[in-house]
């Protein structure tokens, strides 16, 4: 029987946020932003341990506190240059079996549910590869030239936008982030491998929070959760 493993990047700064504090510990409906994403994964019965990776001199995380995730929290103080770096380092790291699945997931995504981690793990605890959370795309896209005009209007059909958690064995995932570290995501390193990946159906509320206008947005939605 494989576990069920989550590992949080939190080794990034919001350059885009344009904020001194970190992004993950803006505050957020009262709580550091990134309390919510651990607090839901370690609320889940299916997972065993919620691994956390941070900056190596970050001084914010053992401020708080985490006694309502119990042990199933795991800080690790190994966060690289880039978020692909965070993951792989957490990986080696915790020492997980190859066929363990280990769910990745933003820290800077806090409105994810229960429910969005329970389609989750039911669609794909099963499946041979693994897959992601993802929306299809909702707006008609255009593609620009280069004084910002449009130069064509993009099909957006079979287009879906990415979002974490993303779900695949342990052995599999450092294995396609060892060969290939210049991915924005894990599914992009896995598909590298010439594998392909399912996508989850999931919704808008569980969004990235990456700009100053996106706090209001996921205050109004965590408070009405
Ligand atoms: N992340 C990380 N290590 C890095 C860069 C990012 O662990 N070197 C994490 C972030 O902390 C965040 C997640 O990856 O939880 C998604 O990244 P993003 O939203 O891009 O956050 P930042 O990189 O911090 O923001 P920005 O790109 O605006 O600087
Ligand atoms: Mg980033």
């Amino acid at each position: 029987m494989s576990e069920f493993y989550a590992l949080v990047p939190a080794a990034g700064f919001g350059a885009r946020m344009g904020n001194e504090l970190p992004k993950q510990y803006l505050e957020l409906a009262g709580k550091p932003m990134i309390w919510h994403a651990l607090s839901t994964l370690c609320a889940h019965p299916d997972i065993g341990t919620v691994f956390v990776v941070l900056a190596p001199g970050d001084e914010h995380f053992a401020r708080y506190d985490w006694s309502h995730c119990g042990s199933k929290l795991a800080p690790l103080y190994c966060g690289g240059e880039t978020r692909a770096g965070s993951v792989a380092n957490g990986l080696l790291a915790c020492e997980l079996e190859p066929d363990d699945w280990v769910l990745v997931h933003d820290a800077a995504r806090p409105c994810l549910t229960q429910a969005l981690l329970d389609k989750m793990i039911a669609e794909l605890r099963d499946d041979p590869v693994g897959g992601i959370l993802a929306v299809p795309v909702a707006d008609t896209l255009k593609r620009a030239d280069a004084q910002q005009r449009i130069a064509h209007t993009e099909p957006r059909e079979g287009l879906w936008q990415a979002q974490t958690p993303q779900m695949f064995r342990a052995g599999v995932l450092a294995e396609a982030l060892a060969r290939c570290n210049s991915v924005t995501d894990e599914a992009s390193a896995v598909e590298a491998l010439g594998l392909q990946p399912k996508l989850v159906a999931s919704d808008s509320s569980n969004f990235k929070v990456t700009y100053p206008q996106d706090i209001v947005l996921a205050e109004l939605l965590l408070t009405s959760l």
